[in-house]
């Protein structure tokens, strides 16, 4: 003992060491109200938490448990067991923490200080509490745009995948209506995507009911393909059984649409072969459940990432014309192939296009069933979010519309912010017909904004740069190389008809640049300062003539 006492007080460089006993942790309660309290330090040690219904276990996760007082309180939904005694287990507690003792329930799951974090983005979609990655699901359901995403619950970082679930009326406020899909017995929820069954080939839509049908993975276990539906946007049912059994470990992200010219379904999954291969599998359905490979893409290898995870797949019509219309393929990193499908084989065109120009912009995925006929794309934008007692980490982009156009080079996507987003215009300054000089005045000195949306056309005439500072981030066009460059990002963005056209957003964690008319998306993260409200508009090497600028103030939606 004496011995065992020394060595620790060695090992610790001789200073005495206070340990506190760390011991498996069992309470019993009876569930009285909505939700369990769960007492969160960020950075804390990751204790292993199991909640049990008679011996067994109805629901599980890692944690950074607060023995005392807490950054925030993740709530776990107790719904299900209302009036039963459930047991909290926990593998390994300090034996003087407080974090279940007592256990605290409570009939709703606010704080205060929600969505008053400093860090919050303000027109940007991020889960109340918790982390987020990839935008799931995504589909237009009963009146909703429904935006399911990867979301722990638990902590701030990533870790014990569940479907976060979000709705919105109109693309741009949204309702956080909580977990739609829990970790299971085969595994944790990795992404996938979603589809109504219109004609309900499914008949899991009982009563003339058209179900949403969604598609995970069910991850970190047995890498099978899942299944779950509702029939009021609310409430989810998993089928009982895999639908699609493992390829090879880590094929993950199922994307299901319907290809109406074969009546039949179509999933493409991304599957890792040997030596790292990525590859994107298709398989076709008569009814969602029984599926049958017919056909697949090579992408890249190992670090090169073309057609690695995330697949999103749809048709679009060049400038609109129907007759004319091309099938895109993508993977998380938005580069995409442009091609035709019959139904079972993609055969790619051009292949390695690139779609985005900015800085961790990834996994994005398109709502399905979009009433407007729209094709309307979320992305996961990672977000400099983590820090201190944030009770909420990473964020999603804005809501934007691909189109194709057609290019000299061939038919190119491009996005638009979605117009719904002219809702949060707030107060405005507008300028036209000026010209830049050099050293001149700023002429959006009086501009105070946290928030903004800029468009911005501009002819360089001679100028060498053109440069909007927003908050003190510079965003710079260099005229001669015809490139745009923000935070050392930089981006090709050719001038039209010899002027610079931007739309830019600006929100408390970045901005996002649209250029050439959408044809570059350019969204760079970076936390602005908190107290630099101020704008500016300059060139350098010569003159430049304005043509208009409209800066608005954005509203926050929450
Ligand atoms: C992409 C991804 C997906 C996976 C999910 C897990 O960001 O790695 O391939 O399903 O995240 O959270």
């Amino acid at each position: 003992m004496i011995n065992r006492l020394i060595l620790l007080l060695l090992m610790c460089g001789g200073l005495p060491l206070i340990t506190t006993a760390q011991q498996p942790f069992t309470t019993k309660f009876e569930v009285g109200e909505k939700y369990l309290k769960i007492p969160i330090k960020n950075g804390a040690a990751k204790r292993n938490v199991d909640i049990l219904l008679n011996g067994e276990k109805v629901r599980w996760f890692n944690v950074e448990l607060a023995d005392d007082t807490p950054d925030w309180y993740a709530y776990l939904d107790l719904t299900a067991w209302k009036g039963n005694t459930l047991t909290i287990h926990v593998d390994s507690l300090n034996s003087n923490s407080k974090a279940f003792a007592p256990v605290v329930q409570e009939a709703d799951d606010r704080n205060k200080a929600d969505y008053l974090e400093p860090l919050r983005g303000q027109f940007h979609f991020s889960p109340k509490r918790g982390w987020n990655n990839d935008p799931n699901g995504m589909a237009y359901y009963k009146g909703e745009y429904h935006l399911f995403f990867q979301h722990n619950p638990y902590g701030v970082n990533w870790g014990n995948m569940h479907w976060g679930h979000a709705v919105s009326k109109d693309l741009v406020h949204w309702k956080e209506v909580g977990e739609a899909l829990y970790p299971d017995e085969f595994g944790t929820m990795f992404s996938g995507g979603g589809v109504i069954d219109t004609e309900n080939t499914s008949g899991l839509g009982k009563g003339g009911e058209q179900p949403l049908v969604l598609y995970y993975t069910a991850a970190e276990k047995t890498w099978n393909q899942g299944l779950a539906y509702t029939v009021d946007g609310r409430k989810f049912t998993k089928l009982p059984h895999t639908i699609l059994d493992k390829i090879t470990d880590g094929n993950r992200d199922p994307k299901v649409i319907w290809h109406a010219p074969s009546k039949h379904w179509v999933m493409v999954l991304y599957v890792t072969e040997a030596n790292d291969l990525h590859t994107m599998h298709f398989f076709t359905s008569p009814d969602m459940k029984s599926w049958t490979f017919t056909s697949k893409i090579v992408g890249g290898i190992g670090d090169d990432r073309y057609m690695h995870e995330c697949p999103e797949f749809f048709e679009l019509a060049v400038d609109g014309d129907e007759n004319n219309k091309k099938w895109i393929l993508t993977g998380a990193n938005s580069q995409y192939a442009i091609g035709t499908f019959d139904g079972k084989t993609f055969v790619p065109q051009e292949e390695r296009l690139f779609s985005q120009h900015g800085r961790d912009y990834y996994a994005a995925q398109t709502f399905s069933d979009e009433p407007k006929g729209r094709r309307v794309e979320i992305g996961w934008w990672r977000t400099h979010t983590n820090q201190g007692a944030s009770s909420f980490n990473q964020s999603m982009s804005i809501p934007m519309a691909l189109t194709l156009k057609q290019t000299a080079a061939g038919a190119r996507l491009v996005r638009t912010p979605v117009e719904e987003l002219q809702k949060l215009r707030g107060a405005a300054t507008k300028l036209t017909s000026k010209e830049l000089v050099p050293e001149m005045q700023n002429l959006l000195a009086k501009v105070d904004a946290e928030t903004a949306e800029i468009l911005l056309t501009v002819a360089p005439k001679d100028a060498k740069i053109i440069q909007l500072t927003v908050r003190g981030l510079e965003i710079n066009y260099d005229v001669a190389k015809q490139e745009l460059e923000i935070d050392q990002v930089r981006a090709q963005a050719p001038l039209e008809d010899g002027k610079l056209d931007l739309q830019v957003f600006v929100d408390r964690t970045g901005v996002e640049v649209f250029a050439a008319k959408g044809a570059v998306f350019m969204p760079v993260n970076y936390n602005l300062k908190q107290t630099d409200h101020t704008y500016g508009l300059h060139v350098k090497g010569g003159k430049a003539a304005l043509e208009n600028l409209e800066l608005y103030q954005l509203k926050s939606i929450w």
